[in-house]
């Protein structure tokens, strides 16, 4: 990563490699701890600790949060995994892959119970200001996940609803991340607020991505099944703009599409009329009118350019990735 964001990524590192969960019984525990070392970009909790260094000079006081919001998110992701019945993550297979989806979910749920303990760390002043933020993102989450779930079942999705999908699943916990780092740092709550929407619309356009690289990343940098979203009929910006701007014989094919049993035509057929109507340039756009209105709400905030630069720098690397 670019050296702006390096500091944070070594120090959230070591925060969760040094993260001691207990021994016994191993089969709640060995998956937590194999997931949480496989990797990943520690998006969420960097951005807690870069929104409160641009209030106060330590960033350090922010690591329960930021430990927090990453627990949480590799909780969302084992139980995504068995929804979206992924085999891969982050390059190694999936927890109800290697081990089966009871434990999946049992230690998905104790993940989740450790995010809290995180959260209760922070003295009882922060704890009263930042819980009831996290507890509404939690269950915003939930929402945005079933919502998920619900339009892959849907044939019809408009383009708003699957913007107010992908802002719960996904970027409200961006927002939450970063809120709760400024209000660590101090901020006053008209920073903190333009920090969750830079956050919020940063989140959006980052899942934009997301959806664009399912279909087109290098399977290796992505770790993750290539293709997953077409197979399972993801509703994404991509399908939904397929849908929304073929001709009556595209449409039909598209059709039969979401129906093919054998994956591989599936996946090439879809992909090809990706191509016809030029998707991915079109997601692009998508993606880059959100990041711009991230930039707007950076704007706002009444702190140097100096302060800025992390958090611009990230978003940069973020909306430029390949995994
Ligand atoms: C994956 O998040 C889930 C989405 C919201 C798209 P990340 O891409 O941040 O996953 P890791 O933690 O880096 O693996
Ligand atoms: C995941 O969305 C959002 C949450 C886990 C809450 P995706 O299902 O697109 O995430 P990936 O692609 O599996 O990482
Ligand atoms: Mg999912
Ligand atoms: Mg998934
Ligand atoms: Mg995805």
């Amino acid at each position: 990563m670019e050296d702006l964001i390096s500091k944070y990524q070594k120090y959230i590192e070591r925060a969760v490699s040094d993260y001691v969960f207990p021994q016994e019984p191993q089969t709640l525990y060995d998956p937590l701890r194999y997931f949480m070392q496989i990797g990943g970009k520690r998006m969420r909790p960097i951005l807690a600790l870069m929104a409160c260094e641009m209030f106060s000079a330590d960033f350090k006081k922010a690591k329960n949060a930021a430990i927090a919001v990453e627990l949480f998110h590799n909780f969302s992701l084992i139980h995504d995994d068995i929804m979206d019945a992924a085999p891969l993550r982050r390059g190694k297979t999936t927890v109800h892959e290697k081990w089966n989806t009871n434990v999946a979910i049992l230690s998905g749920d104790a993940l989740l119970i450790e995010a809290y303990k995180a959260i209760a760390n922070h003295d009882s002043k922060v704890v009263g200001e930042i819980l009831p933020l996290f507890n509404k993102t939690a269950t915003e989450v939930c929402e945005g996940q079933q919502l998920d779930m619900d339009f892959e079942e849907k044939s019809i999705v408009s383009v708003a609803d699957y913007i107010n999908m992908i802002a719960f699943k996904t970027a409200v916990l961006l927002g939450c991340s970063l809120k709760m780092g400024a209000i660590v740092g101090g901020a006053n709550n008209n920073d903190a607020q333009d920090l969750y929407d830079f956050g919020l619309n940063l989140g959006i356009a980052f899942q934009i991505q997301d959806d664009i690289l399912d279909v087109y990343a290098d399977q290796d940098k992505f770790g993750k099944q290539v293709g997953g979203d077409i197979i399972s009929n993801k509703k994404t910006y991509l399908l939904l703009t397929a849908l929304n701007e073929s001709n009556p014989e595209q449409y039909t094919r598209l059709e039969q599409l979401l129906l093919e049993k054998d994956l591989k035509i599936k996946v090439a057929g879809v992909k090809a009329i990706y191509e016809e109507l030029n998707i991915r340039e079109k997601a692009n756009r998508k993606m880059e009118e959100y990041h711009e209105k991230a930039m707007q709400n950076l704007s706002r905030i009444a702190v140097t350019a100096e302060h800025k630069r992390p958090l611009k720098s990230l978003a940069g690397f973020l909306l430029g990735r390949d995994h």
